[in-house]
């Protein structure tokens, strides 16, 4: 695929428009932010690591020194930093929010807010963050571009271990926290008529994330999804297109790779992973929780 003209033919200037990003300093993160910057976006990176974002700030505009970039922290495992962000969030005209930040083979801790930690950091912070922003992203018409996963399909919600505490796969694990904020957020934008939600997936590609496994079997799977799957510039075109796509508000929809969710160019494609009662339970969950958190 040629990149600049995937570009020309998909995307637009996003010359005057604000970009907030979470998880801008890992793999897809990096190269979405070089995209925004082609695209001459003003940027706003939500990440933990102040030396990492700083540093990404300093390559982004030795490439593009006209790129307006700027940096607030937002650590997902504390709650008090995502409040404090969503407040200096709050003042900012928002054009985009690119819900991005994810963990996975992580060894699993209770936060201190009280919820796991994969949990929090892939649903209950970006849903929360969602939820405080949404008058922002009302004013102008505004975007959530959220990043979700195959695995989303490889767990169904359990009413009675709601963040699949009792299990030990990874893969569930990560798959009932993705559950969560695919649907939770596409119900949440089931009536809403001032902002906008796209769902997004990159199939699978070699990041910080997929570098997870047993030593011995590392570099097989290393070398398997160099070899198999897009690299994380051409995945990171899921979320560029995603920004782009109006996704229905009826039926769930997303965008990640044309064949088999893996292979393939940016396509919009229905989302039939989960039945209409479950996402109403998910969301009916989704919301109790954040009612308890944000008093
Ligand atoms: N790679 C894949 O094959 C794949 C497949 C499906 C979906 N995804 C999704 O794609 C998204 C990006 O993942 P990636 O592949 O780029 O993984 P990655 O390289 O591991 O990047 C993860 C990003 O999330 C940030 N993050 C982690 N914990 C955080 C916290 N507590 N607070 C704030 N930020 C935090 C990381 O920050 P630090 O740099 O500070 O660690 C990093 O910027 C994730 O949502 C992931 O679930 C990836």
């Amino acid at each position: 695929m040629n990149i600049k003209k995937w570009l020309s033919k998909n995307t637009n200037s996003l010359q005057n428009k604000v970009v907030a990003i979470t998880g801008s300093t890992g793999g897809l993160g990096i190269n979405i932010c070089q995209f925004l910057c082609e695209l001459n976006a003003d940027i706003i990176l939500l990440d933990r690591d102040k030396a990492k974002a700083t540093a990404q700030i300093k390559n982004l505009t030795e490439i593009y020194p006209n790129i307006k970039i700027s940096f607030i922290e937002m650590d997902l495992l504390d709650f008090k930093s995502v409040i404090t962000a969503c407040e200096k969030l709050k003042n900012i005209k928002l054009d985009y929010l690119i819900l991005n930040a994810g963990i996975y083979n992580v060894k699993r801790e209770k936060t201190s807010l009280g919820f796991d930690n994969v949990f929090q950091v892939n649903f209950l912070m970006p849903y929360y963050i969602t939820k405080t922003l949404l008058p922002t992203l009302q004013k102008c018409g505004g975007k959530v571009v959220a990043v979700s996963s195959i695995a989303h399909n490889y767990s169904k919600l359990d009413a009675q271990d709601i963040e699949f505490l009792n299990r030990k796969k990874i893969s569930k694990i990560y798959g009932n926290s993705k559950r969560f904020l695919t649907y939770a957020l596409f119900k949440l934008f089931e009536n809403e008529n001032c902002a906008s939600l796209t769902l997004a997936h990159p199939g699978i590609t070699l990041t910080n994330m997929t570098n997870h496994y047993p030593k011995a079997i590392n570099w097989l799977v290393k070398i398997g999804i160099k070899i198999l799957f897009a690299n994380p510039k051409k995945a990171s075109l899921n979320i560029i297109k995603a920004m782009f796509t109006t996704a229905n508000k009826v039926k769930p929809q997303w965008v990640g790779p044309a064949m088999f969710n893996i292979w393939g160019k940016p396509k919009l494609k229905d989302l039939k992973t989960a039945t209409q009662n479950e996402i109403e339970s998910i969301f009916t969950t989704a919301e109790n929780l954040y009612n308890k958190i944000k008093k």
